[in-house]
């Protein structure tokens, strides 16, 4: 079965996280922007990048090698004719992160936003685990269940409505059992809540060793 994702135009997806009824482009960018405040990390990547929402806060903050990932090929080539002259150390890859994922370079935070609800979790954190340094930082974030409304928010994007046939909202505590068994141990976790009321979950994990690691944040433990 091909992904759905690879039939989507860039421009539908912007166009509907952007929309006031969704609204979280910008809220996805501005989470980014303060992981890279508060850590100050030389060496990132986005995993399930689009078309580079974010990048601008890595360059503002002078990251020296960005790395975006994503696997629709014609995202990551609008990514570069946006990017590429602007931001030294730009490496984009047209991937599969619950696949054969190519050889790269550990980085220091690894940002991976609304792309868990599309994959095996298990198997990308695998491959997320391969992708960040030791003592690196994964920052994960999820969309949470609302009452009465439906995960793929209804937008004029006919394309967009393919998407429900493999979106799965992740529990937060799923991710956290999943990133403790791929060598993560949870540093912290928020909940965010947009003026639509859509809330999201953004938890931070370090990478530890190989081996799981008991989780001592209590309210990351008790999202389910
Ligand atoms: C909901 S969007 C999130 C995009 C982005 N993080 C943002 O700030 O807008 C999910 C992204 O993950 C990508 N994606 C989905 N499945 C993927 C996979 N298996 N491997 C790599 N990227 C994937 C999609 O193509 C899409 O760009």
């Amino acid at each position: 079965m091909n992904n759905p994702w690879v039939a989507i135009p860039l421009a539908d997806y912007e166009r509907h996280m952007a929309s006031p009824a969704v609204g979280q482009a910008e809220m996805l960018a501005l989470e980014f922007g303060a992981l890279l405040k508060s850590h100050a990390p030389k060496t990132v990547a986005l995993v399930g990048c689009a078309g580079g929402n974010g990048f601008d806060k890595a360059a503002e903050v002078g990251v020296s090698r960005l790395v975006g990932i994503d696997i629709n090929a014609r995202y990551i080539a609008d990514a570069k004719d946006r990017y590429a002259d602007t931001i030294p150390g730009l490496e984009l890859h047209c991937a599969d992160i619950q696949g054969d994922m190519p050889d790269l370079q550990a980085v220091e935070l690894v940002y991976a936003a609304l792309v868990f609800e599309y994959v095996d979790v298990p198997v990308a954190l695998r491959n997320i685990s391969r992708l960040c340094r030791p003592n690196g930082l994964l920052a994960a974030l999820l969309q949470l269940p609302k009452q009465g409304a439906d995960a793929v928010t209804h937008s004029p994007f006919a394309s967009l409505k393919e998407l429900n046939s493999i979106m799965r909202l992740v529990p937060p505590g799923e991710l956290l059992d999943s990133a403790e068994a791929a060598g993560f141990a949870c540093l912290s976790q928020k909940t965010i809540t947009l003026q639509s009321g859509k809330q999201f979950s953004l938890q931070l994990f370090r990478l530890t060793s190989g081996l799981p690691t008991g989780c001592r944040n209590h309210f990351c433990r008790n999202r389910t």
